[in-house]
């Protein structure tokens, strides 16, 4: 384990080890959560949430159940958290990672965020595990559907197809993941050399299996978190400092072979 050494002008130095993998590997997987858009100022999933949702738990907001017994209520939670993020700018962690996908040939962005923030940044093929705050279903015949945010704010859309209750197309609590994206997460963990778990806290499996199954099968594991976390004892490296401050130092590292 070892910690990124700021060295006062805001650069980050990094151990030789971390550098030299970052420069040599050949297969690349991240794996984001929260923590990679706190700096673009969204709140972490184990932040208390603020203001008028003080009061609530996600656990208690995110689920089949809940959005049963009080629909409106749910839907208003989630058009919150829209307005947020619609809000929110990629930050610098999000554009390392678009100059990753152009330096590495064979490179892979697993998120758990709902948030599009990569998308935005121009991140593409990014494998959503966790589904797209700006993506809907029906609760009750699945089926994909369109809202117009505008004037679904505050209503409850009703699906066009069997006029069942739209639900934003989320991985609830209690719900399996999709299976492609994370079939496809797998196999590219399975196959990498450098594997970078940034901002999450590796407590929701699935995802937080990702790192374990890339360090059985030989790959380097490092984290970039500023808090210990329940993965920071395993991997190889934990970086305890921003992703915002992290990221561009791996990106200068690789670009700058000298
Ligand atoms: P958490 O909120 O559990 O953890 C966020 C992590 O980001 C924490 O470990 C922070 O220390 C770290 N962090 C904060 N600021 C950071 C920064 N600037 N740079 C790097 N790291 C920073 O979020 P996740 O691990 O993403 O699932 O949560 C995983 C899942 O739990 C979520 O996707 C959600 C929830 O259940 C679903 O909704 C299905």
């Amino acid at each position: 384990m070892t910690g990124s050494n700021p060295t006062g002008d805001g650069a980050i130095s990094l151990p030789a080890e971390i550098i030299n993998a970052v420069r040599w590997a050949e297969h690349v997987v991240v794996l984001t959560g929260a923590g990679v858009s706190a700096e673009s100022g969204v709140p972490t999933f184990r932040d208390a949430q603020t203001g008028l949702w003080a009061t609530y738990k996600p656990e208690d907001l995110a689920s089949v159940a809940a959005y049963r017994a009080t629909p409106k209520l749910v839907w208003d939670w989630y058009a919150w958290r829209r307005e947020l993020v619609t809000q929110a700018q990629p930050n610098a962690a999000h554009l390392a990672l678009t100059a990753m996908q152009d330096i590495y040939t064979n490179f892979t962005l697993i998120t758990q965020n709902v948030d599009g923030l990569h998308q935005r940044a121009g991140s593409h093929d990014v494998l959503e595990l966790h589904g797209n705050l700006f993506r809907y279903k029906c609760l009750l015949c699945d089926q994909p559907a369109t809202v117009d945010e505008w004037r679904h704010r505050s209503d409850v859309p009703a699906c066009i197809h069997c006029g069942g209750a739209v639900r934003p197309d989320i991985v609830w609590f209690g719900e399996m993941l999709p299976s492609r994206p994370l079939a496809a997460a797998q196999f590219a963990t399975r196959h990498c050399d450098l594997f970078l778990a940034i901002g999450t806290s590796s407590v929701v499996f699935p995802a937080a299996g990702l790192p374990l199954l890339a360090m059985e099968k030989g790959a380097l594991v490092i984290e970039i978190n500023p808090s210990e976390t329940d993965l920071s004892d395993s991997a190889q490296f934990s970086i305890h400092d921003k992703a915002g401050a992290v990221l561009p130092a791996l990106v200068h590292a690789k670009r700058n072979p000298n």
